[in-house]
């Protein structure tokens, strides 16, 4: 790949607060500085000193073998998840502090918040119980447990019984059908499920129990199913012998159930991440790496203070689904060996109304608040009302993963929700790599708007060329890893060659995320999309997120996605597919076109004449996968005016693409 030309100008600088970078874990960039320069350097003597502050049944006798693209840490070394989420609080006094804080989507009869605090000991007696459960019904050390739940407490309760007797989990989005977990169960060869009767989705019912049972009768891996009623609706089908309710095996279970000593180098657990092609990759995580290295970046992050938490002064609430690494990684195993409470919530952003999760900072008075790009646009669209009628005060740091958040709402989030006080925290990871890896930190740097900003510490992050050299200040190039950390993914669970072809044969030697970046003149990095992303126009390589950016910058645009097509004279056209933030104008009519005119000139001045979208569609919704992200592949066939034969089963919403294949014409 040629170097990505970026175009994209941003200058705006906003430092940390200088009060909140007063107690900061790390409270100048100076600092930040030393530090990493430190644990690059001495990587050993820095992951060391992270590890030694989890508690392992058997140290380690090495901190690291690695030989490309094997990595092993902590070797010798024998922990539990389980144990640093849950015992060493319990053992440090903590057990009768909250551990998770839950609220319920629906409400009460006096139509008042469901909410329930958790405290360690609470957890910890549960998912002993659970893990007696499992145990009882055959699961031994190192066998794969499918967890198919909605975002209830015992989810997190599944998980965590799980990491205590050494059962790696895989976990399946709650969103997915039963195809997804036909795949899944069988990838893992998993032979029992764990999952609810039903969740909650905006008022309505999703039949979990029914979409395993489908699941099930396309394949005969499975012999047991445990159910968590949960919606309690009728008609859900009961196979005897197979099916059990999770109520009654808890009923009769002992509380008593020791952390089960795994190595370190112990699978903890399988998640599937889907390629843009192909089937889905089992990224295997192991648990001594993973454990260090969540619970290092969610503190520095998102700098949790336990201290605070003690006083009930400190609340992180992830909105995630626990079905992605975010959830996994930043509601729960990096979270409880923090000692501060995270919340977990069952339910949607509009449901019963725009407000709910204003609403719900407001209440639980939350201080670091962690969401998505895609969620900010969406409340960007439903407008500022629904967010100042709530005091947001007791914000502290904000964040946002999981695409590129273009400066727009980067602004927005800082204004409307942060207050212009809060630090935001734009993290820049993958399912792959466990945990954050380029990130501000909130009190010791300064942001700029769609910038994720500088390395994690231990983390060698650059931007090079296919030969692995570096490429100039503010020229784009592909992103790579050049040294290893501890949580990095282990392979795609049953298919080696696939992981070293997807990972390490990009660029030799190095971890290739296969995203495209720069690095500007103040060392920050800056995300221009997935490599496959880049757009050739006329000799021109465009990363798609800029342009999206600067549609998004227009005020009538509340979100954007942009993709090539074939053109006959450059190469590849620019079609931009545009949500309004108002109402569409009719079609064919004078103001349609004269918006699209607009919207062509402002991406002219935004980045220059040769960005300007050779089509665009004004439209009220895109494809999305249930996860959020966009589906370029699909806009991209549409685009080209061809027909769609592509899977498009992971997709939210399909009568989206009849739509825009309609207005295509
Ligand atoms: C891909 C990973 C990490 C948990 C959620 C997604 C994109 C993620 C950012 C960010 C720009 C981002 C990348 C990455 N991405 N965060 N802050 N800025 N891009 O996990 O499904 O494994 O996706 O999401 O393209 O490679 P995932």
């Amino acid at each position: 790949m040629s170097s990505t030309e970026s175009m994209l100008q941003e200058n705006r600088r906003f430092d940390p607060p200088v009060e909140f970078a007063k107690d900061a874990h790390v409270a100048s960039i100076e600092q930040y500085e030393r530090l990493h320069q430190r644990s690059i350097e001495d990587p050993e003597a820095f992951w060391a000193e992270e590890a030694e502050k989890h508690h392992w049944f058997e140290p380690w006798t090495r901190v690291l073998e690695y030989d490309a693209p094997d990595a092993k840490w902590f070797v010798g070394g024998k922990t539990n998840l389980a144990y640093n989420c849950l015992d060493r609080q319990i053992d440090a006094g903590l057990g009768d502090q909250t551990a998770i804080v839950w609220e319920a989507e629906g409400f009460d009869a006096d139509g008042k918040p469901v909410v329930e605090h958790w405290s360690y000991h609470d957890l910890r007696r549960e998912v002993s119980k659970f893990a007696n459960v499992l145990k009882a019904q055959g699961v031994n050390k190192g066998d794969v447990v499918t967890i198919y739940m909605g975002m209830v407490p015992q989810l997190a309760i599944a998980m965590l019984a799980c990491a205590r007797i050494g059962a790696p989990h895989s976990i399946i989005f709650g969103g997915f059908s039963a195809s997804a977990i036909r795949d899944r169960v069988e990838d893992g060869k998993s032979r029992i499920v764990v999952t609810c009767d039903g969740s909650f989705r905006r008022g309505k019912v999703v039949p979990l129990k029914a979409n395993v049972d489908e699941a099930l009768t396309m394949t005969d891996r499975v012999d047991t199913v445990i159910v968590y009623e949960r919606t309690k609706h009728d008609g859900v089908n009961w196979v005897e012998g197979r099916d059990h309710r999770w109520a009654g095996l808890m009923a009769d279970a002992s509380e008593n159930c020791p952390a089960e000593p795994m190595d370190s180098e112990d699978l903890a657990f399988i998640l599937y991440t889907s390629g843009s092609t192909g089937k889905p990759k089992g990224i295997m995580h192991t648990t001594g790496g993973y454990m260090v290295y969540t619970a290092m970046t969610a503190r520095l992050t998102f700098d949790l203070k336990p201290e605070l938490a003690r006083e009930g002064q400190e609340l992180y609430w992830c909105t995630a689904d626990i079905g992605w690494i975010t959830g996994h990684s930043y509601i729960v195993y990096g979270l409880l060996p923090n000692a501060v409470p995270t919340l977990m919530f069952e339910g949607g952003p509009n449901y019963p109304a725009e407000d709910r999760f204003w609403d719900m900072i407001e209440r639980h008075k939350v201080t670091k608040f962690y969401t998505a790009p895609t969620a900010i646009r969406a409340f960007m669209k439903w407008g500022e009302e629904h967010v100042t009628k709530h005091d947001l005060s007791s914000l502290k740091v904000l964040g946002t993963v999981g695409e590129p958040i273009n400066p727009e709402a980067w602004m927005w989030y800082r204004k409307v929700i942060g207050g212009e006080r809060c630090p935001i925290v734009d993290t820049w990871w993958q399912t792959e790599t466990g945990g954050h890896m380029l990130t501000p930190l909130p009190g010791a740097t300064s942001t700029t708007p769609g910038s994720c900003c500088r390395p994690m510490l231990g983390i060698d992050a650059a931007v090079v060329n296919s030969e692995g050299d570096e490429v100039g200040v503010n020229e784009g190039g592909i992103l790579v890893i050049r040294k290893p950390w501890p949580s990095m993914l282990r392979g795609i669970y049953g298919d080696r060659q696939r992981f070293v072809d997807t990972y390490w044969s990009k660029v030799p030697g190095y971890y290739c995320p296969a995203d495209g970046a720069r690095k500007d003149e103040h060392g920050n990095f800056w995300i221009t999309g997935r490599i496959d992303d880049v757009i050739v126009v006329a000799g021109h390589n465009l990363g798609t997120m800029e342009v999206e950016s600067a549609l998004v910058s227009h005020d009538g645009v509340a979100e954007a996605a942009v993709v090539g097509f074939p053109h006959d004279v450059k190469g590849n056209g620019i079609a931009a597919y545009v949500i309004l933030r108002g109402e569409l104008p009719a079609a064919g009519s004078d103001d349609e076109a004269a918006l699209k005119k607009g919207l062509s000139a402002h991406v002219g001045k935004e980045l220059g004449p040769i960005a300007k979208p050779d089509q665009i569609l004004l439209t009220d919704a895109l494809p999305k996968t249930r996860s959020g992200k966009i589906m370029r592949r699909l806009l991209r066939t549409i685009a080209a005016g061809e027909e769609i034969k592509s899977d498009t089963t992971t997709l939210e919403d399909r009568t989206v693409v009849e739509r825009l294949i309609a207005q295509r014409g």
